[in-house]
């Protein structure tokens, strides 16, 4: 692997499998449904794995997910994570649904439920959603308190059928410990508890209660009330579910990127060196969800105590006051903060075991793979 050029991203691929597996065999020991996030990976090859160790549908971030994963062939279960508000990104979704697969939307407006609604009527077609629930990230969602209420309220909209509830505690993010993380998985669960009971009372059987995130994974994984999980980033793991969220250990983490120590400037008097890997590498995520609880980016393998401080875009400044034995020349592996950034920022990864290279992973679910009709036949003038 040493005879790699740089810079590159890594995928330890046993660890890959083996972060799969293990929350798979779990999930299927207590009866749970794994639909992963695919935003983590955006790769029909990782697509592919989660389903053959046993899951059945996914989560979409994007469109362009939502499109290769149909025309591959992979599932016939996708739901969109975010709410749909763009008649185009609609059309999409119809297509999508015309060729057979279910699709589930999420919804936490009225404004949006009666746009799809009226859309769906013209085309001939219906819907199933879940209601998006507001468990305290205060991003996306309806507060629990008012769920039923809005259900009730969407009733009207005969083209979409409610199946359920989901959410994301994002918030989880914000912890600095995995006390804090517990916290976040029973608070969450209990809200998901009494939502699921208020839709009961107002005569409902909702078939989707769901969460997705990976620092409350191994806590939802137990949980009675969910029916599906949406996780992303446990198929890498990185520096931060290591270090604040207590998921994983750093030899969990299959996602690295290798780089070149370019330079050790005189300038620095030997304190300083230089590698050809900055933000558009590594990402400037100190933290998941615009938070900033680590003070550098990445954890170097091969020098703990050297610390990435700066990133610009193509290089990196690495303090080396505390190992003088980095060399110019010298090749290093960095476990990223934040492995969903990095995990698209190239076409491919390079597929290796234990250092030896097995082949490329394309990334072929990429923000731009496809380019809806609208814009694909605007011919640019010379
Ligand atoms: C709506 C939603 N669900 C699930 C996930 C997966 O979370 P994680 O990457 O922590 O597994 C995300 C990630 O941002 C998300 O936005």
């Amino acid at each position: 692997m040493k005879d790699l050029p740089t810079p590159l991203i890594l995928l330890d691929v046993k660890k890959l499998k083996r972060n799969i597996s293990k929350v798979s065999r779990i999930a299927m020991k207590n009866g749970k449904k794994i639909w992963p996030m695919i935003k983590t990976h955006k790769s029909t090859y990782i697509a592919r794995l989660q389903r053959d160790y046993g899951s059945d549908g996914f989560l979409c971030g994007t469109i362009d997910e939502a499109e290769v994963l149909t025309e591959k062939g992979l599932t016939k279960n996708i739901m969109i994570a975010y709410p749909i508000a763009d008649r185009e990104n609609l059309r999409r979704v119809m297509n999508i649904i015309e060729e057979g697969v279910r699709v589930i939307i999420r919804v936490d407006s009225k404004e949006c439920a009666e746009f799809i609604n009226d859309h769906l009527r013209k085309r001939g077609l219906d819907i199933d959603y879940v209601v998006k629930v507001d468990v305290g990230m205060k991003r996306l969602g309806v507060p629990p308190e008012k769920i039923g209420k809005f259900v009730s309220s969407v009733e009207k909209y005969k083209r979409l059928n409610f199946v359920g509830v989901a959410t994301h505690p994002g918030q989880a993010y914000a912890s600095t410990s995995p006390d804090g993380v517990k916290e976040v998985a029973e608070t969450t669960a209990g809200i998901l508890r009494e939502v699921k009971k208020e839709i009961e009372r107002l005569g409902y059987d909702p078939e989707i209660v769901g969460t997705g995130s990976t620092p409350t994974l191994r806590y939802d994984l137990e949980m009675d009330v969910y029916t599906h999980l949406f996780p992303g980033n446990y198929v890498y793991y990185d520096r931060f579910q290591v270090e604040f969220m207590g998921s994983a250990t750093f030899n969990d983490c299959a996602l690295t990127v290798l780089a070149t120590v370019i330079s050790i400037p005189e300038h620095s008097k030997g304190k300083l060196a230089v590698i050809n890997v900055g933000s558009k590498y590594l990402g400037l995520d100190r933290a998941a969800h615009g938070g900033g609880a680590l003070k550098n980016y990445g954890y170097i393998i091969e020098h703990p105590k050297a610390r990435i401080f700066a990133l610009s875009e193509e290089v990196g400044k690495v303090d080396i006051s505390e190992d003088q034995s980095v060399k110019i020349g010298e090749k290093v592996t960095i476990i990223p903060n934040h492995a969903c950034v990095v995990g698209n920022a190239t076409s491919y990864l390079v597929a290796h075991v234990n250092g030896v290279v097995k082949g490329l992973v394309e990334v072929d679910m990429r923000n731009g793979v496809r380019v809806p009709r609208i814009i694909f036949n605007v011919q640019l003038s010379k």
